[in-house]
């Protein structure tokens, strides 16, 4: 017998569809028994992951920490996050890696990964497979994680080839940002921003990274594309990339409205780019959606541009944006649901990302008709959103691991209902 079964619609390729599953010791499996929760409106999906959030925890805890972005997930309908490491101090080795480990252990309402940095002495690898994953930063960012070297940039491509994790590059050329400064001639402008971190300051780094892991079988993954030329890159040698929300949705018309806020490494590109990256995504070039989750205060954010920080939230609006967008038409709900659920479980390597027995019981119940953005209180410490006039389809519940995160649009979770998520050889 099932602990509990559970019946209402899900949203198929043909559409509409009746869906009844049952759930045991967190999995899904065969129904067996009464239906115990039939939700007679909206649908039943998959929850989301997001592969790319910054939590903040350790160092910077007033803009966020795991408690509080771990929330913020929830009420976005993502029962799984996977947190960068460029905290203070950074996580770049086992024993930070295993403290930020307790720390989700103790605080977070939904399950959370890690991304192991890599810095100068490459302590990371020596957590193996049990990492979630790992992240390069070949540029400079927020955070002092940074191996400006491309000498260090391959041999991080190689260690990690003996693993079985994907690394995560964050692709800026640190000498083509250089040279793109120096002939900046207003470089306090907003628009400046995206002119000294130029597109090619990415493809070059993929370009280089690129054979070299297809050739030692290395997970390569490149973290937010921001130009169509790097997707070809990484499909041309069969790795993987994401796109995030704001490089879809958003373009330099948006970065002149909202000024600082909007400024985000890499920058958001022309309204000539933005389309081509959608297009890109919804054929399936870009596999993977994910938030680059950046919270800022809005103090830090309001300040001359050359000094705001760069980043702008997003886990709680990442799968309510495309859910929105798969219901008005501009996407198949087949490319939401792997983008957001499929894709980075096959990245991440979690039993994940659909509704079906022997996955992890994960899965969101979401109204019929999104909400303006606008009148939704975000629950993230830094307690703004970019996306204020957009139309989301926020979910009124969520399940993780078979346990009800969210009820009726509440958080029922406790701190500390969240797991650790390591790769498959965590102990
Ligand atoms: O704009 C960004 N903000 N890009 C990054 O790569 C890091 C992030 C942050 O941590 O604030
Ligand atoms: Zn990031």
């Amino acid at each position: 017998m099932s602990d509990l079964v559970v019946q209402g619609t899900t949203l198929t390729a043909e559409g509409p569809e009746p869906i009844e599953i049952g759930i045991q010791d967190g999995r899904f499996v065969e129904p067996d028994g009464s239906v115990d929760r039939r939700f007679e409106d909206g649908y039943l999906l998959p929850a989301a992951i997001d592969a790319h959030v910054h939590f903040r925890e350790p160092g910077d805890t007033h803009k966020e920490d795991i408690q509080t972005g771990t929330a913020s997930a929830a009420y976005g309908g993502v029962g799984f996050a996977c947190q960068m490491p460029n905290t203070d101090p950074a996580i770049a080795d086992a024993e930070a890696y295993r403290r930020v480990a307790n720390r989700v252990e103790a605080s977070a309402h939904v399950d959370v990964g890690t991304w192991a940095g890599v810095g100068p002495e490459m302590e990371c690898f020596e957590l193996g497979d049990r990492a979630t994953g790992y992240k390069l930063y070949s540029g400079p960012t927020t955070g002092d994680l940074l191996l400006d070297d491309p000498e260090d940039w391959i041999e991080a491509v190689e260690r990690a080839a003996e693993t079985d994790r994907p690394l995560a590059v964050h692709a800026e050329d640190p000498r083509i940002l250089t040279e793109a400064r120096r002939g900046e001639e207003d470089p306090q402008a907003p628009a400046a921003h995206a002119r000294m971190r130029p597109p090619e300051a990415e493809v070059r780094v993929l370009e280089r990274l690129a054979p070299r892991a297809a050739s030692t079988g290395a997970r390569l993954h490149a973290a937010h594309v921001s130009d169509p030329r790097t997707v070809e890159v990484m499909n041309e040698h069969g790795l993987t990339c994401e796109v995030t929300p704001h490089h879809v949705f958003l373009d330099s018309k948006d970065v002149e409205r909202m000024g600082t806020r909007a400024k985000v490494n890499p920058p958001i590109r022309s309204p000539h780019t933005r389309p081509k990256l959608w297009d890109a995504f919804r054929r399936g070039d870009i596999p993977v959606f994910a938030s680059d989750h950046a919270p800022h205060t809005l103090d830090e954010k309001d300040q001359p541009f050359h000094e705001a920080p760069s980043g702008l939230p997003g886990v709680e609006t990442i799968y309510p944006l495309a859910l929105a967008r798969a219901l008005a038409g501009n996407i198949h709900i087949e490319r939401v649901l792997d983008a957001c659920c499929r894709a980075p479980a096959e990245l991440l390597d979690v039993p994940l990302g659909r509704i079906e027995p022997g996955h992890w019981a994960n899965l969101v119940h979401v109204p019929e008709e999104p909400t303006r953005i606008g009148k939704r209180t975000m629950h993230t410490r830094c307690g703004w959103t970019p996306y204020e006039d957009h139309q989301g389809l926020f979910p009124e519940d969520l399940m993780v691991r078979g346990d009800w995160v969210l009820e009726d649009g509440d958080l029922v979770a406790k701190p500390g209902q969240g797991q650790f998520v390591g790769g498959p050889a965590w102990d």
